[in-house]
This record gives structure tokens, sequence and C-alpha cells, in this order.
């Protein structure tokens, strides 16, 4: 693999500028039972979660809820059937566990076992006991002499399934289970934070102790030491112009980074127009990142937007700023608690965040550039 491959990173090797908080994970994968990988999209979490899983060789069960349905609450087999899925595929891999497993699990209610893989029983009055289910995996874990990781990407996706309290069975997990180590990502912090109940005392997972890593962006030196050993896998060495001119507009977001290398090695370009045409390109998935954050809140959406094009037009602003230019468009009032909960939003989903002065930006720039 080479620095630009746009897949998920999984060897130490590919993955830049990592090594502390590798280091750090591997440490918290020793001592903590719940861990949490943060930082905006992008920004190297999945990579760094498949890479310290495949080099401490730790059995692993990943579960991408971003497979799930958007912009909608979802059903408990919607997550079910993805958690099915990757549960069979550890089976496959992993038959001594396997065999252990599949013995427990046989009793549980609203699991069927067929061969080597699991399945979920559809009726609708017979309930999924999926606790009783991770406490098979735990036990078949425990007999074996391991521990292991059950990993949750993009874990603020949960909150949206309805009908099931996924945070209590997370907490049953970490108070309960002792061979299964829990891993949460998340590019929506606010959001996460607040399924898992970090600030509530009646949420079922309130002061649990646990591990943070936070995946910051590069910094300009980083940025460019990205880029120059990236090109030289490819034998190419673009001018600095170039490389410069990239950076800046790319803000160390390392997804970015990597999506205009892998361009300009494929199309072997390294001229100011394929950066352009890589943000054009980079805005449409941001916006409809976005998007999906307004049609869960259709409400305010005329709202939302107004307030994301203000902060994008004026880069930084203040909430004062923000707030008399929404009402001026608008041409009404706006209540203060409202427009704060707006903001806070906008601000759990990752989209927009404080600077040192108070002042509101967009976190992303290629969102900021769609925006404008
Ligand atoms: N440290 C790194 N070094 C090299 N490439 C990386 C690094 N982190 C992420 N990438 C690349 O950036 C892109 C986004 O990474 P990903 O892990 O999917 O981010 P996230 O899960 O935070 O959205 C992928 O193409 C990945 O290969
Ligand atoms: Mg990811």
């Amino acid at each position: 693999m080479t620095f630009f491959d746009p897949k998920p990173k999984v060897k130490k090797e590919d993955l830049y500028n990592r090594e502390e908080e590798l280091e750090k994970l591997k440490f918290a994968l020793k001592t903590s039972p719940l861990i949490l990988i943060l930082g905006l999209r992008r920004t190297g979490k999945t990579s760094l979660l498949y890479t310290a899983l495949n080099e401490f060789k730790i059995p692993n069960i990943i579960v991408d809820l971003r497979a799930l349905p958007q912009d909608k609450v979802l059903s408990l087999s919607e997550f079910t059937s993805i958690l099915r899925q990757q549960i069979n595929n550890f089976l496959l891999k992993r038959r001594k566990i396997a065999k252990h497993f599949l013995k427990l699990v046989e009793h549980v209610e609203g699991i069927r076992v067929m061969g080597l893989s699991i399945s979920f029983k559809k009726s609708r009055r017979e309930k999924i006991n999926l606790a009783g289910l991770f406490e098979a995996l735990n036990e078949a874990a425990e007999r074996e002499g391991i521990r292991m990781v059950v990993a949750f990407d993009e874990a603020q996706e949960l909150r949206r399934i309805a009908a099931y309290r996924l945070d209590r069975l997370l907490a049953y997990i970490y108070d309960r289970l002792r061979n299964i180590t829990l891993i949460l990502t998340g590019s929506q912090i606010g959001l996460l934070y607040n399924f898992i109940g970090v600030n509530n005392p009646a949420s079922p997972l309130y002061g649990r102790a646990r591990s943070e890593i936070r995946l910051k962006n590069f910094t300009h030196e980083q940025s460019k030491e990205f880029l120059i050993k990236g090109f030289k896998q490819y034998n190419m060495h673009p001018p600095d112009s170039f490389i410069e001119y990239a950076i800046n507009k790319l803000n160390g977001v390392v997804g970015w980074l990597t999506l205009l290398g892998y361009k300009a090695a494929t199309q072997r370009r390294v001229d100011k127009s394929l950066v352009d045409e890589m943000i054009e390109e980079a805005e449409k998935l941001a916006l409809n990142e976005f998007n999906h954050f307004l049609n869960l809140r259709w409400q305010a959406k005329r709202r939302y937007i107004l307030i994301m094009k203000t902060i994008a037009r004026l880069e930084k602003a203040a909430w004062t700023q923000i707030k008399t230019s929404l009402e001026i468009s608008i041409n009404k009032k706006v209540d203060d608690k409202n427009f704060t909960t707006l903001l806070k939003n906008l601000v759990n989903s990752g989209f927009i965040h404080k600077n040192q002065m108070g002042e509101y930006e967009i976190s992303d720039p290629i969102l900021k550039y769609a925006l404008k």
C-alpha cells in the first residue's frame, strides 16, 4: 500500500504520523474496557483502529455504522443485520472461539445457529437477547483465554435506534464482560458524548472510566512531509508551489490530502487546477454529509443553512454576528435560547467549533468552500 491509497490503512508503515496515537491505543487496550477514538471526519480514526487491531493481533468484531440507512430513525433489525454479518465474518476467521460461541449462543433467545453462522429470528413477538449474545461471546473468549475487541465505528449513529437502549447494552458489556473491550469511534463528538451520557448522571454509562484518543489535523509541516513522501512512493517530485497551494487549501485533513495525492498520482498531474478539481469533487461529499444532518432536522433546515453560510462567509463569527445575520435573512426575531440550541447542534455534529476567541468557525475547509 501507499500513503495515498484511499482505503483505510491497516499497516503501521502506511500510517503517517500516528505513532503516539498507536502507543496510546496499545496501552489503553491493556488497561481500559472502554476506548473512544475521536476526531473530525477523515482524520484517520478508522485507519488507526484497523492498524492497531491488526498490528497488535487482537481478535475483533468491527461494526461499521456508516452502513446503516441514512436520514431516519432506525429499527433494531437494521442494526442487528450488520452486527450479524460482522459476527459471522469473525466466526469464519476464529474457528476455535466459534466452536465455543456457537454452542453457548444456541440457547440465547431470538438467535438461531446454522452451521458456522448465526441469524436472528424474525418473529415480532420474539425478543432478541443481545446481552445474552455478548455473554456468549465473552464466555467463548474467556475459554480461549483471550481478550477481544468489539468496535462500533461512527458510534453516534447508534443513537438513531429508537426502540432499543443500546447504551444499556454497552454499559452491561462494560460492567460485566471482562473479556470484551469496547471501542467507539466518532466524528460527531458531541453526539457521541450525548449517546454515552458523558454528562448525564441518568445515563447507564455515566461515570465509567474511559480512555480517549483524539486525532488532530496534521500541521503545515506534517502535511508537507506527508505529501512529499507520498509522491516519492510514485517517483513523483511536485514543485513546492503545488504542495504549498494544496496544503493551504486542505488544512491538514489527512483524508483530503490522501484524496488529492491519489488523484495526482493516478493522473500523473501536479498542477493547481488538479487541486481545484479535487476540491470541487470533495465539496459534493461534504455537502452530502451536511444534508444528512439537515434531513434529520428539517424543521430548522433553512436556519441551519443560513447560519452555516454566514460563518463560511465571515470565516469566523461571534454569536451575536451570526444571530443578527440570521434575523435579517428571515426578517424575524429569533429567540436567544433557540438560537443557542441551533449552534449547539452544529457543534455537537462536528460541523462548526469555537476558536480560542470564542468565535465560531467551520471545521472542514472543504465544507466551507462549498457553502460560499
Ligand atoms: N495517518 C495516516 N497516514 C496516511 N493515510 C491516512 C492516515 N490516516 C488516514 N489516512 C487516509 O485518509 C483517509 C481517511 O481515513 P479514515 O481512516 O477513513 O478516516 P476517518 O475514519 O476518521 O473518517 C483514508 O484514505 C486513509 O487511507
Ligand atoms: Mg471512519
